[in-house]
């Protein structure tokens, strides 16, 4: 995004439209990937409901360099979503001998 452009509600309409498709298609969850120190896009994305749920460390490299990576997820509160799983974990055997 050029710098002149930046700043004017162009991320957030993006994001929010995302959202809105995703919805209309059944999805619950949104994952993101952003750089630690894109402080501007991870401000973008908290404001746009991602909430963090993690840092997974030097993960991106730029050039020489490894960097953090934040993954940060949205739920969505109107949609349950298609294809969660309707099923119970198949439970472990337990003490089983061979
Ligand atoms: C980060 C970026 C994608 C956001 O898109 P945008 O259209 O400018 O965002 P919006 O105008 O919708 O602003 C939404 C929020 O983003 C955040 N934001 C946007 N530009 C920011 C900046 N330069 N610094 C810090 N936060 C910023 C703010 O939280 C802002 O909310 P606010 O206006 O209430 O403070 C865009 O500004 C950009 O490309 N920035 C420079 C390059 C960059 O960082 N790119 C990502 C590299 S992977």
């Amino acid at each position: 995004m050029t710098a002149e452009a930046q700043g004017q509600g162009v991320g957030t309409a993006l994001i929010a439209g995302l959202a809105r498709a995703s919805e209309a298609e059944g999805y619950w969850t949104l994952q993101a990937q952003v750089l630690a120190a894109n402080t501007a896009s991870l401000a973008l994305l908290r404001k746009s409901g991602y909430r963090e749920v993690g840092v997974r460390e030097r993960l991106g490299r730029i050039g020489d360099a490894w960097h953090d990576v934040v993954l940060l997820e949205r739920r969505s509160t109107r949609t349950g979503g298609r294809g969660l799983p309707t099923y119970e974990c198949p439970q472990q055997a337990t003490g089983a001998k061979s």
